[in-house]
């Protein structure tokens, strides 16, 4: 796909490409906006570099692809509902993100794009890695294809939130809940057109219709296809680098050996609507 405005460098075949030539801080015009969003989409994962940013330049960021989307649980800074923060250091016992996921797949509208901005890095290590869920579904054989493509499944938030983070008290939905939804194991990205495998193995916790042996079974063999280093890009982040990745076609996961060092940042996250 040409672009005019701004330079779009892929980081692996599938999935991951870097940006260049724009500060998002700012104001964009229509066209850089155009193709900003079309490189998500063709890219799944968008990188951009040394892009100082404060919370208010984030969200209007953010709010160029949507409302924003607030999370069930997780701490916002002051006066920031729609900002949640990323943060660990040598008090940490968990940090957000350690399993492969798409964000938040427990709400009914789950969040079409989540734009992180690491400004606080270790000296080594803290990358996150992205799968592309375009590249899972394809790969899989026509009849796993056709198994799978009439199911949907729960995705939970309570194992995750409450059990894991200890999120009690006052919730977004009010108190000691914690959303689930059922969506499409293969879900269909409403502007590609292109089908995704949409479990992970952070929220998704049964499928509807199947026994609990057959579906751990096929849970656990869709998991191990979304590891397959092949459908993956590794981001290595540098301070104030930006990872803005569409939800609805790509999963995530952190990788924390880095402790006890500091990495701090915050993440906008973009409202989406019900998968199909
Ligand atoms: C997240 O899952 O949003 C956090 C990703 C990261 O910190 O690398």
């Amino acid at each position: 796909m040409p672009y005019e405005t701004i330079q779009v460098d892929p980081v692996s075949p599938l999935i991951g490409a870097e940006i260049s030539g724009v500060d998002i801080s700012q104001p964009l015009g229509n066209q850089t906006f155009q193709e900003i969003h079309d490189a998500l989409m063709e890219h799944q994962v968008i990188f951009f570099r040394d892009q100082g940013m404060d919370l208010d330049q984030h969200k209007a960021f953010g709010r160029l692809f949507g409302e924003l989307h607030i999370h069930p649980t997780a701490k916002a800074p002051e006066g920031h509902p729609e900002i949640i923060t990323i943060h660990a250091d040598e008090n940490s016992k968990v940090v957000a993100g350690m399993k492969w996921h798409s964000d938040v797949s427990c709400d009914e509208e789950p969040p079409m794009g989540s734009i992180l901005h690491v400004h606080t890095i270790p000296d080594v290590g803290g990358d996150t890695m992205f799968a592309s869920g375009y590249a899972a579904y394809e790969a899989l054989s026509e009849p796993v294809k056709a198994l799978i493509d009439g199911l949907k499944a729960w995705n939970e938030s309570a194992q995750v939130h409450r059990d894991r983070f200890g999120a009690s008290g006052k919730l977004r939905d009010g108190e000691n809940a914690f959303p689930e939804s059922l969506h499409p194991i293969v879900r269909t990205h409403p502007v590609t057109g292109r089908k995704a495998l949409f479990v992970n193995e952070n929220f998704t916790t049964r499928i509807e219709g199947l026994n609990k042996n057959e579906s751990d079974a096929i849970l656990k063999m869709l998991y191990d296809h979304i590891a397959t280093p092949e459908f993956h890009c590794r981001f290595r982040w540098r301070e104030n680098s930006v990872a803005f990745w569409d939800n609805r076609c790509a999963q995530h996961r952190t990788v924390w050996d880095y402790y006890p060092q500091v990495r701090h940042g915050y993440r906008v996250t973009i409202a989406g609507d019900k998968p199909f």
